[in-house]
């Protein structure tokens, strides 16, 4: 009876600890605003030259973020004090060089600004979905490590690593999407382009910098397919969490259910990362003047991959 009633005390005093240590210490940002990239489009047009896939911006809103375009070719100080005033950035996938385009520059100015800012105890996550994804590894290494794959237009299952069980990613999609993610095609990867698990292993800035959580094959190489940073909100994904709900032009999406919550799930996630910045625009008027609700979004399903994309000067 004794220890019973012993066992009780403490944990109500553990859970009461755990409480006012939880509300003094994680402030929640329960307005987050995202940045997404924006890149070159393949033929320019007045007032087409750059874009961004609606699917992005809807798979952030989806999990209850806000987002603002970050349009290329700005200054760095316009996009520094861009960085300052939102809480976390998507690179998203595409076709632009990694190396010489407007997107590749601006994803290299807030990659920087976030390893600074984090290293300083300012939380600042990022997300880098295919084409970003593959943005992230150049970033971290300073390598073109990349090799051709089979692999434009497939859903794989993702073949996850040991890591993944303490995973900061993973760790609140429920235990049936986990089983799910392992064994059907829920993961659509749209890249010629990919890190091999050998040309990562041989990398020692790579192994460092990143946990690898998930690998895939092309039936020839096997490759990266998911990181997240060890020291940083640090996030990359081969394949597209948005297109699963979201985008409907091609036959190898995958639309079932557990795909549906794949894409909601990693939002959540990303979301909820950004939630733990506290970043915000100098006035209500600038906010307002920066979100994507300024520009609205074409429907160009008929013509690319795309059902919608946002178009910037
Ligand atoms: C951005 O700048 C690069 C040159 O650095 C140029 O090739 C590209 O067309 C520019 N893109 C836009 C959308 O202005
Ligand atoms: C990466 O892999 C490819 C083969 O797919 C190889 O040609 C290339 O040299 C590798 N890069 C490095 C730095 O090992
Ligand atoms: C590429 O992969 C597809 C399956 O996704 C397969 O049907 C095709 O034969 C492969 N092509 C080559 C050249 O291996
Ligand atoms: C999953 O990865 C492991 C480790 O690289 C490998 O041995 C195994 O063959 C892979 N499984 C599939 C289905 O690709």
């Amino acid at each position: 009876m004794t220890s019973i009633h012993f066992v009780c005390v403490l944990t109500i005093v553990n859970a009461v600890l755990s409480a006012s240590y939880f509300t003094a210490e994680i402030k929640t940002n329960t307005r987050p605003i995202i940045g997404v990239l924006a890149q070159e489009v393949y033929n320019p047009q007045p007032g087409r030259n750059s874009y961004i896939a609606a699917s992005y911006v809807k798979f952030l809103e989806s999990a209850g973020a806000r987002v603002v375009p970050v349009i290329i070719n700005k200054s760095d100080e316009e996009n520094t004090r861009l960085f300052k005033s939102i809480n976390g950035v998507l690179f998203p996938g595409g076709g632009v060089s990694i190396e010489t385009s407007g997107y590749s520059r601006a994803a290299a100015l807030f990659y920087r600004l976030a390893l600074e800012a984090n290293s300083k105890g300012d939380y600042f996550p990022i997300l880098g979905i295919c084409l970003g994804f593959e943005q992230l590894t150049l970033l971290t290494s300073s390598q073109l490590l990349l090799s051709h794959t089979n692999t434009s237009g497939v859903a794989l299952p993702l073949n996850f690593t040991d890591e993944t069980r303490d995973s900061q990613l993973f760790k609140d999609f429920p235990d049936d999407l986990m089983k799910s993610l392992a064994s059907e095609s829920l993961t659509e990867n749209s890249h010629q382009w990919s890190l091999t698990t050998a040309n990562f292993t041989k990398s020692e800035r790579l192994k460092k910098f990143y946990r690898v959580l998930s690998t895939n094959t092309d039936g020839q190489n096997e490759f990266v397919s998911t990181v997240e940073a060890y020291e940083f909100p640090i996030y990359g994904t081969q394949w597209h969490p948005e297109k699963n709900a979201f985008e409907w032009t091609r036959p190898y999406i995958p639309h079932t259910p557990s795909a549906i919550k794949t894409t909601f799930y990693t939002a959540q996630f990303f979301v909820n990362e950004a939630r733990k910045n506290l970043h915000t625009f100098g006035s209500t008027e600038e906010e307002q003047k920066a979100l994507i609700y300024n520009y609205n979004p074409v429907y160009t399903g008929t013509e690319s991959s795309f059902e919608q994309k946002y178009f910037f000067d």
